[in-house]
């Protein structure tokens, strides 16, 4: 068994967490008592670079109970949570590979670690790893001549190039599947996608309240700043954005919108928000929280605009959001003020303050999604990977949605969890809703 974690003592307190986490996933645990009689995914290495917290143990243990061995690596530096570490390896036997705040190098290595396994599926977030898949792939391929194994047959090689590919992967978050998207429609991508993300029971729950509370309550314990009366300038109003606003709003903001999406602009004037550029709200905001997915969404030129000791978070997947290099150069002194709140003193003497560098605050300065929610998005693992496990030889190399049976059933075993009881269609309902032929 191998391993590469912080600190073996931290395993008591992770333990306890984990199974917090655990007694919160009815769902997954419903899932696990069948997958442990079944074993679905019995003898098959599964690399998982996600973020290592108490619900990725919670899955990951799940995927242990069907038989499989996972690999875990961090899909970012400053979410991986030590203890849970620690407990996954010494209280449940799992290969773990990431340390808190390691460095690109090291996370890089804990990425190959698990490649070096030859995980027959892998479970991204973010697609880090994937696409590490992918350029090897490409670097051999320049290496190599003539030209072998880029496949695009339907019956897939196991090797491109010399590197080796996995059956199929599934991918969590909206930046993954849109850099997935990509190599597909470069005619690029070497093996199939799931994308978790796409799943109603993915993101309508997990983007929308998971990221929603989670971002707050990043902010909040990092910085303990009253929400209430503040003006917060939420930029991006997709699905994590729409949960973060109305957050922002139910504890008292006044909440504003930047977005570039003439759609989601007038659906978060609706909803009742200010829209405006974020050069105007620059000017107004107390708090200001990416969740785009884009690049320098809090630009340079933005910074000498901003009030004295504004807050500036991000949640988005990438630590490219806010440009941070731009006001590092801007900035004539800096400091930490708190742990993972960075002051930077503009030559206007205002001070403003950056979050965890950048990264996803509800990760890397809170526990990222309570577990309530991450039992829909990790019942959808879970079951895409017996699903991979089951269809393999009928998959391309596709970018494909998770099946509308196992959405669904996601979603009604969730309300069974929740002890809701729902209206069921009548057959008379059934014919009504399918015909043409009714009408005034
Ligand atoms: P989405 O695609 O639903 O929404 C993104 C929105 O940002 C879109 O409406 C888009 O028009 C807007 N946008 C893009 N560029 C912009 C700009 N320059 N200024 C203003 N608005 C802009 O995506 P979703 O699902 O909301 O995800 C957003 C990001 O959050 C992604 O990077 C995703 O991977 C990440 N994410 C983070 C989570 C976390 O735990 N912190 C959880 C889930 C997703």
């Amino acid at each position: 068994m191998q391993y590469d974690i912080k600190d073996k003592n931290l395993k008591t307190e992770g333990k306890k967490r984990i199974e917090w986490a655990l007694n919160r996933m009815p769902v997954l645990a419903q899932i696990r008592t069948r997958f442990a009689k079944q074993k679905p995914l019995k003898g098959l290495n599964i690399g998982a670079c996600l973020h290592v917290t108490t619900e990725t143990a919670a899955l990951a243990i799940t995927l242990k109970a069907a038989g499989a061995r996972p690999l875990i690596c961090a899909s970012n530096p400053l979410s991986t949570q030590d203890d849970t570490a620690a407990a996954l390896v010494f209280d449940y036997g799992l290969e773990v590979f990431a340390i808190n705040a390691e460095d690109r190098k090291t996370y890089y290595r804990h990425i190959d670690a698990v490649l070096k396994e030859k995980p027959k599926i892998t479970l991204d977030d973010g697609a880090d790893l994937v696409s590490t898949i992918h350029k090897r792939a490409e670097i051999s391929k320049a290496k190599i001549h003539p030209v072998r194994n880029i496949n695009h047959s339907r019956k897939r090689n196991k090797i491109s190039n010399g590197v080796h590919l996995p059956w199929a992967s599934t991918e969590e978050t909206t930046t993954g599947v849109i850099r997935l998207k990509a190599l597909e429609q470069e005619g690029r991508l070497l093996y199939p996608i799931i994308a978790v993300n796409d799943a109603f029971t993915k993101h309508l729950f997990d983007n929308r309240y998971g990221t929603g509370q989670s971002t707050l309550d990043g902010i909040v314990r990092a910085t303990n700043k009253l929400i209430a009366g503040a003006t917060v300038v939420v930029c991006g109003y997709g699905w994590c954005g729409k949960g973060v606003s109305q957050r922002a709003k139910g504890s008292g903001a006044n909440v504003i919108i930047c977005e570039t999406d003439p759609l989601r602009a007038l659906e978060a004037v609706m909803d009742g928000f200010r829209v405006m550029p974020i050069k105007a709200a620059a000017k107004i905001g107390d708090i200001f929280i990416t969740v785009t997915g884009d690049i320098n969404v809090v630009a340079k030129e933005h910074f000498p605009l901003m009030k004295d000791k504004v807050l500036i978070a991000n949640a988005g997947h990438f630590d490219v959001e806010i440009d941070i290099k731009s006001l590092e150069r801007m900035a004539v002194s800096q400091k930490e003020a708190k742990p993972l709140v960075r002051e930077y003193t503009l030559k206007n003497k205002k001070r403003i303050y950056v979050l965890a560098e950048g990264r996803l605050v509800n990760l890397a300065c809170a526990e990222g999604h309570p577990a309530e929610v991450m039992d829909l998005s990790f019942a959808n693992q879970a079951l895409s990977c017996e699903y991979i496990a089951k269809f393999k030889d009928k998959l391309e190399n596709k970018v494909y949605k998770v099946p509308d049976q196992i959405d669904f059933k996601v979603a009604e075993l969730k309300l069974k969890s929740m002890g809701v009881n729902k209206d069921q269609l009548t057959r008379e309902q059934k014919t009504y809703l399918t015909a043409w032929r009714e009408g005034t």
